[in-house]
């Protein structure tokens, strides 16, 4: 008994020690994709919920492209430790479409924030025989954006 007790307390504190240090992921701030797309995250509230702006660097329209505003929402149980999965909205100003994103918050080995994506791009078409058409999927990376002071 009298053996075990330090060994408890150096694990103890080498568990708290390592919890400590183990970087976590914040979606609040400046990000850039793989398709050079700028987002914005201005805070996330205490339930989850967030908001922000999006400046795609690409469009499927003709349209001159606009910053947009996006809502998401954050998962906090504490199963996600410290890399939480998030989905947010951004409703085109520019464009009659909607785009759908959902994904994961990870920290890589260098401690590198990356945000891992999915994405449905919806589209409105004239009527329901185009409905089949009006839907595309895809990916996208984001990484944070250096400030530039
Ligand atoms: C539209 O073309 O109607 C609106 C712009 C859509 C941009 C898409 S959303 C998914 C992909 N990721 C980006 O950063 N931009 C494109």
């Amino acid at each position: 008994m009298l053996q075990t007790t330090p060994f408890l307390l150096v694990l103890f504190l080498a568990l708290g020690a390592h919890s400590l240090s183990v970087k976590k992921c914040s979606l609040t701030g400046r990000w850039v994709n793989d398709l050079g797309s700028n987002m914005t995250i201005t805070s996330v509230n205490a339930n989850g919920g967030f908001a922000g702006s999006y400046h795609t660097a690409v469009t499927a329209t003709s349209n001159e492209i606009k910053v947009s505003p996006l809502q998401g929402s954050m998962q906090k149980s504490p199963n996600q430790k410290g890399q939480p999965t998030f989905g947010f909205t951004v409703n085109w100003s520019f464009s009659d479409s909607i785009t759908v994103f959902t994904g994961q918050c990870f920290v890589d080995d260098y401690g590198k924030e990356i945000l891992k994506t999915m994405w449905l791009l919806r589209s409105r078409v004239e009527n329901i025989k185009n409905d089949w058409k009006a839907t595309r999927v895809g990916t996208n990376e984001f990484t944070r954006l250096q400030s530039q002071e």
